[in-house]
């Protein structure tokens, strides 16, 4: 393990460096790692950007308005540059993987995903005549004994990266070509992160992935214990009933009943699966090359919920993927109807290059149709969490305290196991620490709670 401290070392007489994070929760442990690799090498981080000699933007390509977004940034980070020659302008990330030389261009400094060992080496060789690119996908680097520097707020929730890369090829997505091949962490490293985290006042850990259902540890020797998803799980479990344990994010071919009945044995790993469904249609599926229909997906809604009655389901829905018809659209909204999600994150279609889609079929869905289609997506899924919500009323749940409620400072919130957010009144208790509340009213957003002795 690097020998960094959980939190960022305060040190002035360091030089700086500025991390910005766009994208999935993934490039947000990713900086984590970036920050514990930097400290080891002498930086220690800002959050000013004008006092930093390094600015790094760890970047998310999925979809095109993430990378113009980071454009720019870049045109504004460049005034620093103005200001102060020395600067270091850095983009890692997907953005850096995928647009390699063209990014180079711009700024000093381009790393993709797999190259952060190599962070302290590239800022060295760096010169105004020389900048520095390493964009090489590994198929092995896990990052497994790199402590990351946490970097969230409170101290009570934080991600570990369980595995890296992504081996399906979902047509229309770009992260198997930023992200490179699938590769599971070793376990026995995940659950030692995970107690470190414990013992420094965690009370929350999310296993984060691609896709958690293919988490497979086969071991280094033939001696190895062969360790899958819900084994993991269970590992992490059992740390300490006290220490909550969520995933992300499962993809609906691969969930296992194991993974299910893992769930509901243990009363701390939390009742909530962000199962993307991407779009209700078969045919569209199919194009989309998810590996699953309509139907295996209700099945295994339906399982969850027979094994988990209250488990949160949560999903991705994209509206106008090549050749979607109304139909196609009108069967998302029907399924979408049937599950009734907590909640899910909607998006129009965006052709990535390079990706199979971009090669295979048409972007032919114009603007206006998707975003119609998004909008009505988007009400209707208003409708269902305040559907789901309202299903709450009356049901007594242990929430975990995040702090303050925005809105009101007597006021707490935190989030149920199922991930729906509560707010209640406070009795003084801080962030981390567990409350039982009842639900009296909802919104389509949050449960308004009363306390319980
Ligand atoms: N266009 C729109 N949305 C996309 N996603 C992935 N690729 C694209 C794309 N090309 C969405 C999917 C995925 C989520 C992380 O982003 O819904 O689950
Ligand atoms: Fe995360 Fe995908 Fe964006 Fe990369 S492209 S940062 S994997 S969401």
């Amino acid at each position: 393990m690097t020998t960094n401290t959980i939190r960022p070392i305060i040190d002035p007489s360091r030089p700086k460096v500025y991390i910005e994070t766009y994208g999935c929760q993934m490039n947000v442990n990713d900086s984590e790692v970036i920050l514990s690799i930097l400290q080891d090498a002498g930086y220690a981080l800002t959050e000013n950007i004008e006092e930093a000699s390094v600015i790094l933007a760890n970047t998310c390509s999925i979809r095109d308005n993430a990378e113009q977004r980071i454009w720019g940034r870049i045109d504004q980070f460049k005034i620093q540059k103005k200001k102060r020659e020395n600067v270091i302008i850095g983009i890692v990330g997907c953005m850096a993987e995928r647009l390699k030389d063209k990014l180079l261009e711009a700024v000093d400094l381009v790393a993709g995903p797999d190259s952060y060992r190599n962070l302290p080496e590239l800022l060295k060789a760096i010169t105004p005549e020389s900048p520095q690119i390493n964009v090489l996908l590994s198929h092995e680097e896990t990052y497994a004994d790199i402590a990351p520097v946490r970097l969230d707020k409170n101290g009570v929730s934080a991600f570990i990266s369980i595995m890296r890369g992504c081996n399906n090829v979902c047509s229309y997505c770009v992260v198997p070509y930023t992200r490179g091949a699938e590769r599971s962490r070793d376990p026995y490293t995940i659950v030692k992160e995970a107690q470190t985290l414990f013992d420094n006042g965690y009370k929350e850990v999310t296993l984060l992935g691609q896709n958690v259902d293919s988490y497979l540890w086969k071991g280094d020797k033939e001696a190895d214990r062969v360790v899958n998803f819900a084994q993991l799980l269970e590992m992490v479990a059992k740390i300490s009933p006290e220490l909550r344990v969520r995933f992300s994010t499962s993809h609906p071919k691969d969930i296992s009943d194991e993974v299910i009945y893992t769930m509901a044995m243990y009363e701390n790993i939390c009742k909530h699966i962000h199962l993307p469904v991407q779009s209700g249609s078969s045919i569209m599926l199919e194009k989309m090359r998810r590996k699953y229909n309509r139907e295996w997906y209700l099945e295994r809604v339906a399982k969850i919920r027979s094994v988990i009655p209250d488990c949160g389901i949560t999903t991705d829905v994209i509206a106008g993927f090549s050749g979607e018809t109304e139909q196609d659209h009108k069967d998302t909204l029907t399924l979408m109807e049937k599950v009734v999600f907590d909640s899910a994150f909607m998006f129009a279609y965006s052709e990535r290059p390079g990706t199979l889609a971009s090669r295979k079929y048409p972007d032919d869905i114009p603007y206006s149709l998707k975003t119609e289609r998004l909008n009505e997506i988007i009400a209707l899924q208003g409708r269902m969490s305040l559907k789901s919500n309202e299903k709450e009323i009356g049901k007594t749940l242990k929430v975990l305290v995040e702090g303050p409620s925005k809105k009101n400072p007597d006021e707490l919130c935190g989030r149920a196991s199922s991930n729906k957010m509560c707010v209640f009144p406070s009795r003084g208790e801080k962030a981390g620490d567990y409350c039982t509340v009842k639900v009296v009213s909802v919104t389509s957003a949050t449960l308004i709670c009363t306390r319980v002795e």
